[in-house]
C-alpha cells in the first residue's frame, strides 16, 4: 500500500498550526512539525490528536538554525510555515524579536524547501502585510493586488507588518527564481476554540480582553476576523487547488469593531465587555472572493464565536479575579480616550 503524502507544518505548537496538524492528519497525511521545546507542555495536545501515534512526528527546531530545519523537511513534498513570532508586548529589539525569526527565518526555510526537494510550500503571511498602504484608496476594498508599504511600516514602528511583508515579498520571489511552488496566505485576526489552553496565543487575548473588558483603549476600525478552523481548510484548499506565487486573503465580510461587540452581546448579554473605544477614519474593507472562488466557505461569525466562548468558559478563562485586569495584547492598543 503507498504511504500518505507526507507534508512538514513548522510551529506545530502554535494556535492556528496545531489546528492545520489535526486537520491533516484526520485527511490521512503523514505531517512532521517542528517546535522549539518538545518539553513545553502546550506542545502536548499535539500528541493526543486522532492518528498522531501512527502519521505525526515531532521535530526539535528553530527556524533561525538552518540544520534543524532541513531535517524536519527531509521526505516532506509540501511545507506549511506557520512558526513566527505574534509578539504580546510592546517589543524592545524588534529585529531579534521579530525581523530575524520571521524574515530570516523564512530564507532558512525557502533554502531548505530546495535543499530537501519539496514541492510546494504554503506560507502563513498576515492581512497586516497588506492593511498598511496609505496610497491606496480608503473606499476601495482590498484585494490580493494591495501590499502593506514598508516605508510607512517603518516610520510607524509597525515591525510586524513589516516582517510579515518582507518575508511575504521574498517568498514570493524565491519561487519564482527557483522554480519552487509557493503560495501565500495572508488571514485576518483569527478567533476559535483553543485545542490548548496552557499558553494563550495573542489574538485569542485580543477576544478574550473585548468579552472581559480593561482598562486599554480600542480602534473602532475594519477588523478582518475569521475562525481557526476555516484558516485550516483555506490552507488545506490551498495547498491542494492553488497555483503558484498565488496569494489570498482569508477573512469574514466587512466587520468593524462595534458590530463585533454588538453581535456578541446580544448572544452573551452577562459579561463586561471592553467599551474604550476610538473611530478611526479608515473603513476600507477586504475581500476573500478569490479564496471562495477556490472553494472556501467560512462558517458564520455567529457559531465562531459561539464556539470560542465555550472553549474560554471550559478552560475557565472568562472567571474575572480580583487580581491584574485583563489587559489588550499591545499591537491592538490606542492611544487613551480622555475621560
Ligand atoms: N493568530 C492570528 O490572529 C494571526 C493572524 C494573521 C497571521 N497569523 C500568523 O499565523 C502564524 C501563527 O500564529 P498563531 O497566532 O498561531 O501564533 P502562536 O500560537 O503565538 O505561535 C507562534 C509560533 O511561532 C513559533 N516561533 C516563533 N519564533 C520561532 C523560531 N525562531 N523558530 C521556530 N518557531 C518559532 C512559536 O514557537 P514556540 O512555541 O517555540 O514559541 C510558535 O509555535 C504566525 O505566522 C502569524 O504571523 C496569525
Amino acid at each position: 500500500m503507498e504511504s500518505p503524502p507526507r507534508v512538514c507544518v513548522t510551529g506545530g505548537g502554535s494556535y492556528i498550526a496545531s489546528w492545520l496538524v489535526k486537520l491533516l492528519l484526520s485527511r490521512g497525511y503523514g505531517v512532521n512539525t517542528t517546535v522549539r521545546n518538545p518539553c513545553d507542555p502546550k506542545n502536548a495536545c499535539l500528541a493526543q490528536l486522532e492518528g498522531a501515534p501512527e502519521n505525526l512526528r515531532l521535530f526539535k527546531a528553530d527556524m533561525l538554525d538552518y540544520d534543524t530545519v532541513v531535517a524536519a523537511f527531509a521526505g516532506c513534498v509540501g511545507v506549511f510555515h506557520v512558526a513566527t513570532p505574534v509578539p504580546e508586548q510592546k517589543m524592545v529589539d524588534p529585529q531579534k524579536e521579530m525581523m530575524d525569526p520571521t524574515v530570516k527565518g523564512t530564507v532558512n526555510v525557502l533554502k531548505a524547501c530546495s535543499a530537501t526537494n519539496v514541492k510546494k510550500l504554503v506560507l502563513v503571511s498576515s492581512a497586516a502585510s497588506l492593511c498598511f498602504n496609505p496610497d491606496w484608496p480608503e473606499d476601495k476594498i482590498k484585494d490580493e493586488s494591495c501590499w502593506s508599504d514598508k516605508e510607512f511600516c517603518t516610520e510607524n514602528e509597525n515591525w510586524f507588518s513589516l516582517a510579515k511583508t518582507e518575508a511575504e515579498e521574498i517568498s514570493l520571489e524565491y519561487g519564482q527564481k527557483n522554480g519552487l511552488h509557493v503560495a501565500t496566505f495572508c488571514p485576518g485576526l483569527v478567533f476559535g476554540p483553543l485545542l490548548q489552553h496552557v499558553a494563550l496565543n495573542t489574538s485569542s487575548k485580543v477576544l478574550l480582553y473585548i468579552i472581559r473588558g480593561g482598562p486599554d483603549t480600542m480602534n473602532n476600525n475594519f477588523w478582518p476576523i475569521v475562525d481557526v478552523r476555516d484558516v485550516a481548510d483555506a490552507l488545506f484548499l490551498i495547498y491542494n487547488k492553488a497555483g503558484p506565487s498565488e496569494r489570498y486573503i482569508c477573512s469574514l465580510d466587512q466587520m468593524d469593531l462595534k458590530d463585533l461587540l454588538r453581535t456578541l452581546k446580544s448572544m452573551y448579554p452577562n459579561y463586561s465587555y471592553a467599551d474604550k473605544m476610538v473611530d478611526v477614519g479608515c473603513k476600507a474593507a477586504m475581500t476573500s472572493d478569490k479564496l471562495k472562488n477556490l472553494g472556501w466557505r467560512p462558517m458564520k461569525l455567529e457559531e465562531m464565536l459561539a464556539d470560542s466562548v465555550e472553549s474560554y468558559e471550559k478552560a475557565g478563562l472568562l472567571q474575572v479575579s480580583d487580581g491584574e485586569p485583563c489587559r489588550l495584547p499591545f499591537f491592538y492598543r490606542m492611544p487613551p480616550v480622555q475621560e
